[in-house]
């Protein structure tokens, strides 16, 4: 008798973006060219420094079990980063490293809430958050932030949605995936209706490094000073560093949630990569110019992609802000037949886009926002050149 899975199991659906990314492999599997723009990691190799530290690890012997919330070293050097860069005083108990940012935002939910209890997540967002919402008995409040207002939850949105069952607010600046950066009076309106209220909120910052055109990335539990009890910051090595493989992220975090999510993680996964921490402590604490010459290249390309996206016959796109995803607008072409097939919404656009154009591009309807493509430009400018290219024949039906 085949074993039934457990009721857990029918919470949570596979990532979309990987999905995409799947089936894009699948047809360059059969020798077609795709022009892969769906998934959300830097295309740069890690850079020298980091991926020296990783040997000098290994060679000397660094490769046994670290403390389960990670290396003390690592743990001082980002709770550093925030007391002196972001001016955020942070003891490097109130740190935990995990494998991956991903990770650390499931610990972080595991730890504040569950079955009864409701987390408010604005759309567009990030494909992953409200399963690992669900997967822990709580329930996604899915809020949706319209284009007109620039994709940002707006104060009186937030308000309205708080019930006394509320626990979390959600959010993610720069965003994945519409790029857009709330300014710092935007933050502030909110985390002044937070205050107000008994609910915490998970400030996911993992783009905090990626913002275009003198935009400037705002760390939320700085705004107030309540804010540092309320709030956990959860960012990571792996857009910044073009580390996604090395599966480093953290959380800073009130000292009684990061105990718990140390502990939890004790019992879990015990402590994340050991090589890979060492890589990451020279990420943080190293020499900086890479970081700078990947911004730098983003930048082109961003400019590039808008550039391009005028072009598209009804596409339409927010420049964003920050982070490498453009979220085009492509609901006019709703209705019509692209490619012999007739659009109906994001999925079907996207599909018809990578059989027919072999353009990979993420729908909207993954980020909870039908009407939309998600294009990474993580990519090279001459792939992004052909898949303009494409799209461009693609659209004209
Ligand atoms: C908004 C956001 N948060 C978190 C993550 C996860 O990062 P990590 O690879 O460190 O788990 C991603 C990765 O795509 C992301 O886009």
């Amino acid at each position: 008798m085949a074993l039934t899975l457990a009721e857990r199991s029918k919470l949570i659906a596979p990532s979309a973006t990987l999905a995409m990314a799947a089936e894009a492999k699948r047809l360059k599997g059969q020798g077609v060219a795709v022009l892969d723009f769906a998934l959300g990691e830097p295309d740069f190799p890690t850079p020298e420094n980091i991926q020296e530290a990783a040997f000098r690890a290994i060679r000397g012997g660094q490769t046994h079990y670290t403390p389960p919330a990670g290396m003390p070293e690592l743990r001082e050097a980002i709770a550093d980063l925030y007391t002196k860069q972001q001016g955020l005083p942070t003891q490097a108990a109130q740190v935990v490293i995990s494998n991956g940012a991903k990770h650390s935002i499931h610990n972080a939910l595991m730890a504040l809430c569950g079955p009864g209890d409701e987390v408010i997540i604005p759309s567009p967002y990030w494909v992953s958050y409200a399963d690992l919402v669900k997967l822990t008995g709580a329930t996604p409040v899915v809020i949706a932030t319209p284009e007109s207002s620039g994709f940002k939850l707006t104060p009186e949105q937030l308000e309205a949605a708080i019930t006394p069952r509320s626990r979390l607010l959600m959010i993610n600046s720069p965003s994945n995936p519409t790029g857009v950066v709330y300014v710092r009076g935007d933050l502030e309106r909110l985390a002044d209706v937070v205050l107000r209220t008994q609910i915490g909120v998970i400030s996911d910052e993992i783009y905090e490094q990626l913002t275009y055109g003198g935009v400037a990335p705002t760390c939320f539990a700085t705004l107030r000073p309540e804010l540092a009890e309320r709030t956990i910051t959860v960012s990571g090595v792996s857009k910044t560093y073009a580390m996604t493989g090395w599966r480093i992220g953290w959380a800073v975090a009130p000292l009684a949630v990061s105990k718990f999510m140390g502990d939890l993680q004790s019992q879990e996964t015990s402590n994340p990569c050991s090589v890979s921490q060492w890589a990451a402590l020279e990420a943080v604490t190293g020499p900086q110019d890479s970081v700078r010459a990947m911004k730098e290249q983003f930048a082109k390309r961003r400019a590039y992609v808008l550039e391009r996206i005028e072009r598209l016959p009804g596409v339409t796109c927010i420049p964003p802000g920050g982070a490498f995803y453009a979220f085009m607008n492509v609901s006019s072409h709703f209705g019509r037949t692209l490619g012999g097939q007739v659009i109906t919404d994001s999925t079907s656009f996207c599909l018809t886009a990578l059989a027919k154009a072999h353009v990979a591009l993420v729908m909207g309807s993954a980020f909870g926002a039908e009407g939309y493509a998600r294009l990474s430009f993580a990519t090279d400018l001459a792939t992004l050149e052909k898949g303009f290219d494409a799209l461009e024949v693609f659209l004209k039906g």
